[in-house]
């Protein structure tokens, strides 16, 4: 439908603005892409402008996923019979524009932060529990993409917990495949941690992609 067409684009474009694309080059002119890990993520913007930076974009790219499904579900399309359906569509349409902005050639992040947004508007409790254990993860192995994974790999466990929807397949499916995908998207970083070459938390030098 029109409707959902509408919902779909307007989440992708929330979703694709390249916010550790924009701080980088706005504030250093560093092409983010070309430093560190490569990633369009806060975690590399944190590695090139500090932590108060990468915290500031973190939060922006979480914005960009939680608000889209927060004005489906209780502004635009509340009273609507398909609220159900069009949350999730926005909710994937603004993972897919974190993860693949057109502006950046479809090559941006890795969907943690923008994941965190959408998951925070869809089950909050399940999220009130991942963080504080990707928080734990993070401050014992100093590894953010450790951190990432293993949030990612607790979520679907989590989904019977709490959600802002019925908790029904499709919801489901969503979050299972939604983090699935984020935990594809660090293979390069997986592989970094099995060779001991992973960047950690406050390292002088970050790797190279
Ligand atoms: O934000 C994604 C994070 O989990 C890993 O980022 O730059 O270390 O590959 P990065």
């Amino acid at each position: 439908s029109a409707t959902l067409a509408w919902v779909v684009l307007g989440a992708y474009l929330c979703g694709s603005i390249p916010t550790a694309y924009l701080a980088a080059y706005g504030l250093k002119r560093v092409d983010i892409r070309q430093f560190g890990s490569g990633n369009v993520g806060a975690s590399n913007a944190m590695r090139l402008l500090g932590k108060g930076w990468g915290v500031a974009i973190l939060l922006f790219d979480a914005v960009k996923g939680l608000v889209p499904v927060l004005l489906v579900l209780h502004v635009c399309l509340a009273a609507d019979a398909s609220v159900q359906r069009y949350a999730l569509a926005a909710a994937l349409a603004a993972l897919v524009g974190h993860v693949f902005p057109v502006w950046l050639k479809f090559r941006g992040g890795k969907g943690v932060a923008t994941g965190l947004g959408v998951m925070t508007a869809l089950l909050p409790l399940a999220v009130a529990i991942a963080l504080p254990v990707f928080i734990l993860v993070v401050a014992v192995s100093r590894y953010i993409s450790l951190g990432s994974i293993v949030a990612a790999a607790l979520l679907p466990g989590l989904f019977f917990i709490n959600h802002t929807l019925p908790a029904d397949c499709e919801l489901f499916a969503f979050v299972c495949i939604a983090c699935i995908f984020v935990i594809y998207k660090h293979k390069s970083n997986i592989r970094r941690i099995i060779a001991g070459e992973e960047n950690r938390l406050g390292e002088k030098r970050p790797e190279m992609p």
